[in-house]
């Protein structure tokens, strides 16, 4: 036997049956969606935010219907998550009314969060339909991880491998059955393409918010280059987290590091970055 394994096999004899210390993410992911799947999850979600009314509407019964109106699958695990970090995202999206500029999101799967803030959009401008509204996305799915989003898993021998968590290309959706979703806001503009190339059909002009949730480092690195720049001061860019998009939040790091940019972690991963005054230059003159 090779030294390697003889040295591997001593390791599990002397663990026994002592749990492994780290948990890496499947495992958080297996743990939690057993423990939230025995718990009142309506009744907490109730708790947490009975107060927050988001155009004469409770947050939880909007968001509800926002998920089942896309038909977008949840998890005990992901659901406290979804819940937790949409109603930031409706916060800082209600921030940037008054910045001037349009307003995106990139990753945008069947449309749930999209619908969301189509509506807190609408709480406070009656008569919006989608105007200056861009969802961005394949519509086929993920693109290919990079080595900056691989993820510890737990081999059979328990020792730690990385490994890719999305598969390439395999959501089941398409640009037509997402509009169908949003029959109340017509004129919100959808744009089907891979990051970066997708960015070439979009009108050249200024921004004011984007929610960036490609979940890989590659895209989500070259969303921050493509509308930070382009972003008015006073505008957001939230980039979703998730214990399984590790090169998501390196992106992030990455592009506000290389640029001395301040921004926030929230609680589930999410980094929020809000552009400041850079001393009288406009967002289209690149800062
Ligand atoms: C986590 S889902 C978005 C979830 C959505 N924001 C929501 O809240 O329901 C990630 C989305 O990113 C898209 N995506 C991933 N990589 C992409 C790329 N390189 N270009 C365009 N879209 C991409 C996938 O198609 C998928 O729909």
């Amino acid at each position: 036997m090779p030294l390697v394994h003889l040295l591997r096999a001593a390791r599990r004899l002397m663990r026994g049956n002592t749990p492994p210390i780290t948990e890496y993410p499947l495992e958080t992911e297996r743990r939690l969606n057993e423990l939230h799947g025995r718990a009142p999850v309506d009744q907490h979600l109730r708790v947490l935010f009975h107060n927050d009314v988001i155009g004469g509407e409770n947050y939880v019964d909007l968001y509800w219907r926002c998920l089942h109106e896309t038909k977008t699958p949840v998890t005990p695990f992901n659901l406290f998550h979804r819940f937790q970090s949409r109603r930031d995202l409706v916060r800082y999206f209600l921030a940037t009314l008054a910045v001037p500029g349009a307003r995106a999101e990139c990753g945008v799967y069947r449309g749930a969060s999209a619908l969301l803030l189509a509506h807190a959009w609408r709480s406070a401008q009656a008569d919006f339909r989608g105007k200056d509204f861009y969802l961005i996305d394949s519509f086929v799915g993920t693109s290919v991880s990079g080595k900056h989003d691989l993820i510890p898993v737990r081999g059979d021998d328990g020792m730690p491998r990385r490994e890719a968590f999305f598969p390439v290309a395999k959501a089941d959706i398409s640009p037509e059955l997402v509009r169908g979703y949003f029959g109340e806001f017509p004129d919100t503009t959808l744009c089907a393409g891979w990051i970066p190339q997708v960015f070439a059909t979009l009108p050249e002009r200024d921004w004011s918010f984007v929610h960036i949730d490609v979940t890989l480092y590659e895209p989500t690195l070259r969303a921050l280059d493509y509308f930070y720049p382009r972003l008015n001061p006073g505008g957001i860019i939230v980039c979703d987290g998730s214990i399984f998009c590790p090169g998501a939040k390196k992106a992030c790091d990455d592009f506000c590091d290389q640029r001395k940019l301040p921004f926030v972690v929230l609680g589930n991963r999410e980094s929020v970055l809000i552009k400041q005054p850079t001393g009288g230059g406009t967002a289209m003159a690149r800062s």
